[in-house]
């Protein structure tokens, strides 16, 4: 294999670095705007019970693969494929990936943008004074309209494309090192504030109480969907970063570490959630407008609402931000080794592609909203091809790669740093990836889209 000299790539400057931004990845809308309302519309408890399996099952050894791919070639996420498997079509997968990225950005940054317009809206005290009938339709012609949702959509690319464009040390892990602790933090405060909610105890029952005849295989793929969502996997993300990893970064306890911030910070987000849903009687199947109708009402209803409804759209948008980044930063790194391009006239380039992409995500809330195929919108149809096809498939195809094209013997030189690591999981970590991962993520994928 080719080595590439020190210093030639931008990489990760800490291990703390390497975890903010992974963690950063991860956790984002997915946990606190997806993973809520996706659970809600799921039934609740057996829904958290089954995402909570795929997580450890599928989701972290997925992510450990990535990692491992990525340091291993030292490249963005289609030529890691083409360094590690040259002249064979396994670089498909990173095209898969770049395809996805740019769908994922599109719809994800219309959420984004959203969360900005809500921002504002509570620092000028804009909920005050509205019944739960006037916040939700202010939500709904907020999103309908032609240019506002739009407006906020580009500045938030725009504040993705510039941590992008200051680079992987000085712009991603630098942001990702100060934000990430900021969201713990916010988000450990309100959920002690909802907690401490009357009634709040049957939004936890909801929560953490199977109800395993809400169980069906289409629930079953949502769950695997978002858990791979959540985790940033199956779509080259985590390939990306992986190649920013320093070799002797224990990759087995990174890829542990994030996996168990994000299933955290998940868990959190619900008890944060669920709680006051049902305090204050609101349907916890209401869907993707759930934080953004929901959380308005009971802010406004509950002491020092005013203080938590800035806290909480601050959260979200920081998390969406340090994920964003992460999404484009997989175009970017594509763009800039594939095709030469500087690494500043990749992100530029990229961001606004994305962002015309992505208007018609956003504008398939209000003017497009006509446009349905299979009674999905624009939206709709960006979000269920990336999260429940694009990325398990992506994920399939990513451990069909490390354990049967890569093999044990480069896996686990790769996974131990060239035999430093005692890596006591190896024989698990193979049969996950070769057999249990790819069958598991097949069979759900089949039966989940109701092929049989
Ligand atoms: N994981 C992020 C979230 O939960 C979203 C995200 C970032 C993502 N990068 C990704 C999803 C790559 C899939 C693939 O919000």
């Amino acid at each position: 294999m080719v080595t590439i000299p020190a210093g030639e790539r931008d990489s990760f400057g800490s291990t703390i670095g390497v975890i903010a931004a992974a963690a950063g990845s991860a956790v984002g809308l997915g946990n606190i705007w997806r993973f809520p309302y996706v659970l809600g519309e799921n039934g609740g408890g057996a829904f958290l019970l089954i995402y909570l399996g795929f997580i450890l099952a599928i989701g972290f050894p997925v992510m450990l693969t990535e990692f491992t791919i990525g340091r291993r070639a030292q490249r963005n996420a289609l030529g890691s494929f083409k360094k590690l498997a040259p002249g064979k079509p396994w670089y498909l997968i990173g095209l898969m990936g770049i395809v996805a990225a740019f769908l994922i950005l599109a719809f994800y940054s219309t959420i984004a943008g959203w969360t900005l317009e809500y921002l504002y809206e509570s620092i000028t005290n804009g909920f005050s004074g509205k019944s739960s009938v006037e916040l939700k339709n202010s939500f709904e012609s907020f999103q309908a309209a032609p240019f506002r949702p739009v407006f906020w959509q580009f500045i938030f690319m725009f504040l993705t494309g510039y941590i992008v464009f200051s680079g992987v040390k000085n712009g991603i892990e630098k942001y990702t090192k100060v934000l990430m602790p900021i969201l713990l933090l916010i988000i450990i405060i309100i959920s002690v504030r909802s907690l401490t909610l009357e009634g709040s105890r049957e939004g936890l029952i909801f929560l953490f109480k199977p109800d395993f005849s809400k169980i069906s295989w289409s629930v079953v793929l949502d769950a695997l969907g978002q858990a791979a969502f959540s985790l940033s996997i199956g779509m080259g993300t985590l390939i990306t970063y992986g190649s920013y990893i320093n070799k002797s970064n224990n990759l087995p306890r990174t890829a542990f570490q994030v996996s168990a911030i994000d299933t955290f910070i998940a868990i959190l987000a619900g008890i944060m959630i669920f709680p006051a849903v049902f305090a204050f009687n609101i349907d916890p199947a209401e869907g993707s407008g759930l934080v953004f109708i929901v959380l308005p009402n009971i802010f406004q209803q509950m002491p020092g609402g005013y203080f938590f409804a800035i806290l909480f759209f601050t959260l979200l948008a920081i998390a969406a931000l340090t994920s964003t980044v992460s999404v484009l930063e997989v175009v970017v790194a594509y763009f800039s080794e594939e095709l030469n391009l500087s690494r500043k006239k990749a992100t530029i380039i990229g961001s606004v592609a994305i962002s015309v992409v992505g208007i018609f995500a956003t504008l398939s809330f209000g003017p497009l909203a006509k446009y349905k195929l299979l009674d999905k919108t624009i939206f709709g149809w960006f979000d269920y091809l990336s999260a429940n096809i694009l990325l398990p498939l992506g994920a399939i195809f990513i451990v069909l790669f490390a354990g049967w094209y890569l093999g044990r013997k480069n896996v686990l030189d790769e996974i131990s740093n060239g035999g430093l690591l005692k890596i006591r999981i190896i024989s698990v970590f193979m049969f996950i990836i070769k057999f249990l991962a790819p069958i598991a993520i097949t069979a759900v994928f089949i039966y989940g889209l109701g092929l049989m």
